[in-house]
């Protein structure tokens, strides 16, 4: 991992995973970590993009996960469902593909970084607008210090490391 001062705004500081998932071990050993801490009822990756994308496909893959994308806003042909929140550097929105979560499914929400937690938090709440169940929040890193698990009370958060 780097640390990027400044980055994407003046103050932040970013943690930086690309040369981790640049790394062949280190990428499988990321992705085997994860999916020793998902519930194993689980049958959906719900992956935000765009980093959460890698990991989700890799976990869908490999221990075959349906994966659904929660996607930035105006990239899906036909939404089900949309959610706005605040980020550490601005404001986001998540959207959720039509008919991609089906009620009662369980699903795993899958990132590479947890901040301050909106981002999770709506990837939560647009899965259960669909029906769906979330098993857990699974992350490579948290930043503790931005209280992500104070939006996410309640949930099975998971992070394989904090800093
Ligand atoms: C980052 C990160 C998480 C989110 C975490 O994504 O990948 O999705 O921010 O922040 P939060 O806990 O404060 O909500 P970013 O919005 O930078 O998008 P990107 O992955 O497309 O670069
Ligand atoms: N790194 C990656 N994603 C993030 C960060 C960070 O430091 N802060 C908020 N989202």
């Amino acid at each position: 991992m780097r640390e990027v001062p400044d980055f994407p705004r003046p103050g932040v500081v970013f943690r930086d995973l690309t040369p981790v998932l640049a790394d062949p071990d280190a990428l499988r050993a990321v992705v085997d970590a994860l999916q020793d801490k998902i519930d194993p009822d689980t049958q959906v990756v719900a992956a935000v993009e765009s980093r959460g994308f890698l990991l989700g496909a890799a976990l869908g893959y490999g221990w075959r996960y349906g994966v659904v994308p929660l996607r930035k806003p105006g990239k899906l042909p036909a939404v089900s469902h949309r959610v706005s929140y605040a980020l550490e550097y601005g404001e986001a929105t998540l959207e959720l593909p039509e008919g991609a979560v089906q009620p009662g499914q369980r699903v795993v929400v899958v990132d590479d970084v947890l901040a301050t937690g909106g981002t999770a938090a709506a990837a939560c709440s647009l899965v259960e607008a669909a029906g769906g169940v979330v098993t857990g929040v699974s992350v490579v890193l948290e930043i503790p210090a931005l209280g992500g698990r104070e939006l996410l009370a309640g949930r099975d958060v998971s992070a394989l490391l904090a800093v």
